[in-house]
């Protein structure tokens, strides 16, 4: 694997255990509203990220190449609303999104079929991400402004395992 591919690779683990963190604060908010289903939502989100970044590592390990095992930043935003990190979750995404596509560009560039035929999965992955946290920004706007509908969405994003 190119040298420049490794660092961009570790550079996307790093991200994915940032997501996990900024997943598990917006968990911890959610508890702290008393918005049980929201928080466990994330809180399965965040385990999700740990997956991707697992993933990466170990194709990054199998492949005889050094991970990295930078710092991990603390998610530096704050939220003023409910619907606040369901907003940051999308822009979240989007940005993520744009990354994967530069690896997976990246791998091409470099005439790494094997690598940008693993990154397959992650592209396709950005796809269902984007469509969930676009889904969630919509059904909170839709429902989730009275107190009804809001305890509607929470018993439903606590249905996920
Ligand atoms: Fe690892 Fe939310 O994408």
């Amino acid at each position: 694997m190119n040298k420049d591919l490794v660092r961009d690779f570790n550079e996307q683990i790093n991200q994915e255990f940032y997501s996990a963190y900024l997943y598990l604060k917006i968990s911890a908010y959610y508890m702290e509203k008393g918005l049980s289903g929201f928080a466990s939502w994330f809180l399965a989100q965040a385990r999700e990220e740990e997956g991707h970044g697992v993933k990466l590592l170990s194709y990054l390990v199998s492949s005889g190449r050094k991970a990295g095992f930078g710092e991990i930043a603390a998610p530096a935003i704050e939220f003023d609303s409910l619907e606040a990190p369901l907003q940051a979750t999308l822009e979240h995404e989007i940005a993520v999104t744009a990354r994967i596509n530069n690896l997976y560009d990246f791998a091409f560039t470099y005439k790494d079929f094997q690598t940008a035929d693993f990154l397959t999965w992650f592209v396709r992955e950005q796809r269902e991400e984007l469509e969930t946290a676009s889904g969630l920004v919509q059904k909170m706007k839709l429902y989730g402004t009275d107190g009804q509908g809001l305890y509607q969405l929470d018993r439903e994003l606590a249905q996920r395992k």
